[in-house]
């Protein structure tokens, strides 16, 4: 049984019970139908109310059926809806806690709606690739402005009843209340039954004028969504909801629905939904291992790193200790960390009063004794291993025992600094993104002697902090720069070829992402990149230059910073404008070395990148660096841009074919290494990455 049935007075109440969520599973689906034929059956019941249990109505289609058989068993939840809609007796929603997708749908087919005030509703399909499939995108319209509707139905995110109810206009709810939905709707149902009200949202009329709000939103949609299908069919179904009669459009939506679940689209955005939940559980790691408990955390270093992770922990109601080695620094860190703070007050979205408890929470020090009962430390100073030697030594010393040591570097070995401390298995690497309080990935970084305990923590730590976490082996540049390494070096090979840096952007970014390497080059500023290459040169005479890279650099062309970069930018303006002097760099180069330059098709430009990423992939999973494919794919998705819609390098590699990869690959080979022994292996027995 996956519905309660009860009846007070007049009133018959169908609750949803389907733990967690009330996802619309088979069983849900059949006891909503069966439920109602008793309510219709029993001639003291005049009205009827439709509601969840433990304050959520419903998050809509059951995640578990997806993909069983039972997610298309009778009733349909188009069956469903329609045994509603077509009720007799008005069935009034009780909406409490969350009301999406198909939990919506099943609201939209009741004839009134009352819900509480924080209740959240929402059509979020299109995130999985699809539009709504149960006349979502049909009858939103018709009780909501069409802009909003729009919105909700392309967009996808959540809207509160408080701020839907804003609207005088708006029909979806009848009332609205602040607590209690139920006992509300039930009043609701008494006072309708009486007058015999039954008010079916399909047959309400769109407003016809809305139709000319929907034009800027298409305009915007299409200049966003870079190849994903999803938004832009929704917004066809919303036009088709004005211009024709409900039935049509119903059909429409049906078209649309089955077209998309049957994509490879749909299918990788799920996939990056379950590859996100599989990430945070590390095969061999027992179930019950034991967390440790953090409540103080602090943070070495406050530069542009330490400043973001202060931040991350803070926002998350964490206290966090600052350590600096000078007042100044840290009286700098703690200014930009206000400074953050006021820029998201003054854009409305952090209350001021908010700000002074943000910045309550954090303690800044030039003391090492202050760290003496954190939990949690994490060093973001220097990139530079004698710095940290210094650091952890020190931290060895002062921390209590059990408090885990975390490194943020990017570059160094985490088994070395672990081996800096009496304690390697409390060691171990916390990788954020620049700027830590914004990106969500977060790397962490396995140590050969990292105890168990200590990994499980820090994936719970991650899980508070808000941060989708993958954990990575120790390897120069971790799953996600070493990756990056190999697709830059892709870029440049092709620059020195023959392509241009706006080609090779515009390439890629039809492919689906939001920058493609120079225009994102500089606006992340040339001049680090050149330092690092500077040292590495220096300790790795034989390493290959990246000569375009520093010639760039030399000529003091930093990026966005400098005005000027692998394009030029007009003062205070962010817009690449393709360069001359670029240009003439390149050609100087291939004159040069003699490169009769080639010209690379899109096509060609798209795999060269993306298959480097797969390739290199390969190896960092054969390694035993990534536990999983999907993993790979998370720390692209949530870290480097790469389209969500794409599910990732290794999801998309499996799409393409990777017998098709592999051939690219050998065609390409770039540093003469030939495609991954893994790539080749998987090639050849007609495999995938999953
Ligand atoms: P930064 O140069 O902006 O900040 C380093 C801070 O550490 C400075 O404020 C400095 O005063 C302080 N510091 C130096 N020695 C110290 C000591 N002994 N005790 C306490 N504080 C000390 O450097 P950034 O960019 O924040 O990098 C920090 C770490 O994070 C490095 O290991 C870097 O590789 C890593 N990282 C950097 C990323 C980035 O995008 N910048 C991304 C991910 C990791």
């Amino acid at each position: 049984m996956s519905t309660q049935y009860s009846v007070a007075g007049s009133v018959a109440i169908i609750r949803l019970d389907n733990p967690p969520v009330n996802g619309l599973g088979q069983s849900v689906r059949a006891g909503i139908v069966r439920d109602l034929s008793r309510a219709l059956d029993t001639p003291d019941v005049e009205a009827i109310v439709l509601a969840g249990t433990d304050g959520v109505f419903s998050a809509g289609a059951d995640i578990r059926e997806f993909g069983t058989s039972n997610a298309g068993a009778e009733p349909s939840l188009h069956a469903v809806i329609e045994a509603l809609e077509d009720s007799p007796k008005p069935v009034v929603a009780a909406i409490e806690g969350t009301c999406f997708g198909g939990g919506l749908e099943l609201a939209l087919a009741t004839h009134h709606r009352v819900a509480t005030a924080a209740s959240r509703v929402g059509l979020p399909e299109v995130k999985l690739g699809l539009v709504p499939g149960a006349g979502g995108t049909q009858r939103l319209p018709r009780v909501l402005d069409v802009r909003t509707a729009a919105e909700m139905i392309t967009g996808g995110a959540p809207r509160t009843a408080r701020a839907l109810a804003a609207d005088p206009r708006q029909r979806l709810f009848d009332r609205v209340v602040e607590a209690d939905a139920v006992a509300a709707a039930i009043e609701f149902a008494r006072e309708v039954a009486g007058r015999g009200v039954r008010t079916r949202v399909r047959d309400l009329a769109v407003d016809p004028g809305g139709a000319t709000v929907l034009g800027a939103l298409r305009a915007q949609l299409t200049a966003r969504s870079r190849g994903f299908a999803a938004p832009l069919l929704a917004l066809d179904l919303v036009e088709k909801a004005i211009a024709a009669l409900f039935d049509v459009g119903l059909a429409a939506e049906g078209a649309a629905f089955r077209e998309l679940v049957g994509g490879v689209q749909s299918a990788a955005l799920r996939h990056a939904f379950f590859a996100e939940r599989a990430a945070r559980r590390v095969p061999g790691l027992a179930p019950d291992t034991p967390i440790r408990d953090v409540r103080q955390v602090a943070v070495v270093g406050a530069g542009t790193m330490g400043v973001g992770i202060a931040m991350t922990f803070v926002d998350a109601g964490i206290p966090v200790t600052v350590l600096e080695t000078s007042q100044e620094a840290l009286d700098r860190g703690l200014a930009t960390i206000r400074r953050n703070y006021q820029s998201q007050v003054d854009k409305g979205k952090l209350a001021a009063i908010v700000l002074e408890q943000r910045m309550a929470l954090l303690t800044p020090s030039v003391d090492y004794a202050a760290l003496a009962d954190v939990d949690l430390v994490i060093e973001a100073v220097f990139e530079d291993m004698e710095v940290k030697r210094a650091v952890f030594t020190r931290l060895d010393a002062v921390t209590k025992p059990g408090a885990i040591l975390a490194t943020n570097t990017s570059t160094l070995d985490v088994d070395q600094i672990a081996a800096l401390t009496g304690r390697p298995g409390d060691v171990l690497g916390m990788h954020f993104f620049s700027p830590a309080n914004v990106m969500a990935l977060l790397e962490i970084v396995r140590a050969g002697r990292t105890s168990d305990d200590v990994l499980a923590t820090a994936l719970a730590v991650a899980q508070r902090i808000g941060k989708t976490a993958v954990v990575s082996g120790v390897c120069d540049g971790f799953i996600g720069n070493r990756m990056l390494a190999r697709y830059r070096r892709a870029a440049q090979l092709m620059l020195e070829a023959g392509a241009t840096p706006e080609r090779i952007d515009s390439a890629i970014e039809g492919f689906g992402y939001a920058m493609g390497p120079f225009r994102m080059a500089d606006l992340a500023g040339g001049d680090i990149g050149w330092a690092v290459r500077k040292r590495r040169y220096a300790e790795d005479p034989d390493m290959p230059r990246d000569v375009l890279s520093d010639t760039l650099c030399e000529m003091g062309r930093f990026g966005q910073k400098t005005g000027a970069g692998w394009y030029d930018y007009e003062p205070g303006r962010r817009a690449a404008i393709p360069s001359p002097v670029v240009a003439e760099m390149l050609a100087d180069f291939r004159r040069q070395w003699d490169i009769r330059s080639v010209e690379i098709s899109d096509e060609e430009i798209v795999q060269r990148l993306v298959f480097a990423l797969v390739d290199e992939g390969a190896r960092i999973l054969d390694e035993g660096i990534a536990l999983r494919a999907s993993d790979i794919d998370v720390v692209y998705l949530a870290g480097y841009g790469f389209p969500r819609h794409r599910g990732g390098p290794m999801f998309h590699a499996d799409t393409v074919g990777l017998d098709r990869v592999e051939d690219a690959v050998r065609r390409f080979d770039v540093d003469g290494r030939g495609p991954a022994p893994l790539l080749a292996r998987l090639a050849a027995e007609g495999g995938t990455f999953r």
